[in-house]
């Protein structure tokens, strides 16, 4: 049987594809108030600015590749059972080749009924207006997790982690929870990486290594050196 690799990404895997994270100097949240644009109130208050919001995010997805990180993590399905868990609403992974994505906080290129979650429907478009509605007759909203919204998938997420035989985290300030505390339920005793340019603390994670580069020459390097099997899991 494959080993299992799980990859923990944040907006920094995508970085380099030129969609901007969140926290760094010139990120989004720089630019809006989260409360603005990012919350059930937000969407109470102002709908039609949470819409376009979120439409330029999905106008620069669909224009957006995947680059050299979302290659190398696909790449390592060829000798790997490889999860990714990502906290990005892109597709990037996907159109990377990775077979198994799970998205802990929602899919920029779907829709949802307001008033039905189970509702949920792949975007023909690249923009939802006022006025989309779903086969319920309610305003279609992004299918985005929103802070202060529960996350559907964290417990999915947090199983896929503990079962992980080696453990990579890119490209995540680790400051959003719970998803950020879903890498503490990988097992002490199995190695981990964390690619980032930056210092991330991250609190207590036993048997990590810290791999200070972008994600694309990060995981490139960090792929070859196990598929080689100079890293054995
Ligand atoms: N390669 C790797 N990492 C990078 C790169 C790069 N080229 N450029 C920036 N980074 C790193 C930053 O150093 C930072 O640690 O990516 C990280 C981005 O952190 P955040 O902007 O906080 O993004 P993320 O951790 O994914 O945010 C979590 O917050 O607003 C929400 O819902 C949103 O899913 C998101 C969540």
């Amino acid at each position: 049987m494959k080993k299992k690799i799980v990859v923990f990404t944040g907006a920094g895997v995508s970085a380099e594809s030129g969609i901007k994270t969140f926290r760094d100097s010139g990120g989004l949240w720089e630019e809006y108030d989260v409360r603005d644009v990012a919350t059930p109130e937000a969407w109470a208050k102002n709908p039609g600015l949470v819409l376009r919001f979120y439409n330029e995010r999905r106008n620069q997805v669909i224009d957006a590749k995947p680059n050299a990180a979302h290659h190398a993590i696909a790449s390592l399905q060829k000798k790997f059972d490889v999860h990714v868990v990502t906290q990005n609403i892109d597709d990037l992974h996907e159109r990377a080749g990775s077979k198994n994505v799970l998205h802990l906080h929602g899919e920029i290129l779907k829709a949802r009924s307001s008033v039905d979650p189970a509702l949920i429907y792949p975007m023909k478009n690249r923009e939802i207006k006022i006025g989309d509605k779903c086969e319920k007759g309610s305003q279609l909203r992004p299918h985005i997790v929103w802070f202060g919204e529960a996350v559907p998938n964290y417990e999915l997420g947090i199983n896929i982690c503990h079962e992980a035989e080696l453990l990579i985290i890119i490209g995540t300030s680790l400051n959003v929870y719970p998803a950020a505390g879903i890498v503490h339920y990988a097992k002490p005793e199995v190695r981990k990486f964390l690619i980032d340019p930056q210092d991330i603390p991250h609190g207590s994670i036993e048997n990590l290594t810290s791999i200070k580069e972008k994600a694309g020459t990060g995981m490139q390097q960090l792929a070859e050196r196990i598929l080689s099997g100079e890293i054995v899991l």
